[in-house]
């Protein structure tokens, strides 16, 4: 059903199609020996003009075990991005070596572009500001598992709201869902774009607010969705230092939320949750990470048409 597809952003898949790539992932985890070498003699290329841990190696990791290659690189100083080749070019000569393409650039819509001149399936790893679809798909398998559905909860989304496409892209995908309420939590100067509340959640009437302190709402959440201030996209040095630890996620905090409230956190974190929050079983975040990995096997299997 996916064979041969591109992933750009969180509405390129139906729902039906999230289902069947979820009961996937499910059956990975439950038996790691499901899938193995499914992709054996496949090559993925992983191109990351922009820095990444869980997303790279996670990927990485799916093919691995899925029994393909990898190839690809983590620092475009050593690509021919360097010598101010195109990404077209860049684009159209990769998808000679490889089946699938998996891209990290800091530019909003260079996936998309990238998929106009490859001839095998692009797979965003995040562009810009704009979107993350692969997050998404880890963010939603987690709750899938730990909440045992992804309709009926309230979700807050807390940090940098503008900069964070982590949240673009699972606010538009939650949107999708019954009874998701969103409040979204930001500072005046961080707060998400409109083309997310306006061009989707007033379209599909989802219920959403915006709040500026934590501690008014935590009370209210089931889902909290922490992010980092992006320095990175940030236009000047004075602003990050101003705004970087507007939010911190403490134990105290923690005790005015829901006994089951879950904190999701995409990773890296900076200071936005102290590590004292770590060991209460609400804190996800790095099971998360592992739900990345096998949401992505089956992506990849998906996508490479082994199953
Ligand atoms: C995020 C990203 O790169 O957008 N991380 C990730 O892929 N797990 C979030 C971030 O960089 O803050």
């Amino acid at each position: 059903m996916l064979k041969g597809r591109s992933l750009i952003e969180p509405g390129d898949f139906s729902l039906e199609e999230l289902e069947l790539l979820f009961s996937l992932a499910e059956k990975i985890e439950d038996n790691q020996d499901y899938l193995r070498c499914s992709c054996a003699g496949k090559v993925l290329a992983a191109l990351f003009f922009e820095p990444s841990t869980r997303t790279r190696l996670s990927f990485e990791a799916a093919m691995l075990r899925l029994g393909g290659s990898c190839l690809g690189f983590a620092e475009p100083g050593s690509s021919s991005a360097a010598k101010g080749e195109r990404l077209a070019d860049t684009i159209r000569t990769v998808s000679c070596y490889a089946d699938v393409i998996v891209m990290r650039n800091p530019k909003e819509g260079s996936a998309l572009l990238a998929s106009r001149f490859s001839a095998a399936p692009v797979i965003n790893a995040g562009d810009g500001g704009h979107h993350h679809p692969t997050q998404t798909l880890t963010d939603l398998l987690t709750l899938r598992r730990l909440r045992g559905g992804l309709g009926n909860c309230t979700i807050g989304f807390c940090g940098d709201l503008k900069f964070g496409r982590t949240v673009h892209s699972l606010a538009k995908a939650l949107a999708g869902y019954p009874g998701v309420r969103m409040i979204f939590i930001s500072p005046p100067e961080l707060t998400v774009p409109e083309y997310i509340t306006r061009g989707i959640l007033e379209k599909k009437m989802v219920p959403h607010g915006e709040a500026e302190r934590l501690e008014e709402v935590i009370g209210d959440l089931d889902v909290l969705y922490m992010t980092r201030v992006q320095r990175d996209r940030f236009f000047n040095e004075e602003d990050y230092i101003r705004l970087k630890d507007f939010y911190i996620l403490t134990a105290e905090k923690m005790k005015a939320a829901k006994k089951d409230m879950l904190v999701l956190h995409p990773l890296p974190r900076v200071n936005e949750i102290a590590p004292e929050v770590d060991g209460d079983s609400r804190a996800v975040y790095f099971k998360q990470a592992k739900y990345g990995m096998y949401v992505r096997m089956a992506l990849l299997a998906s996508i490479l048409g082994a199953v």
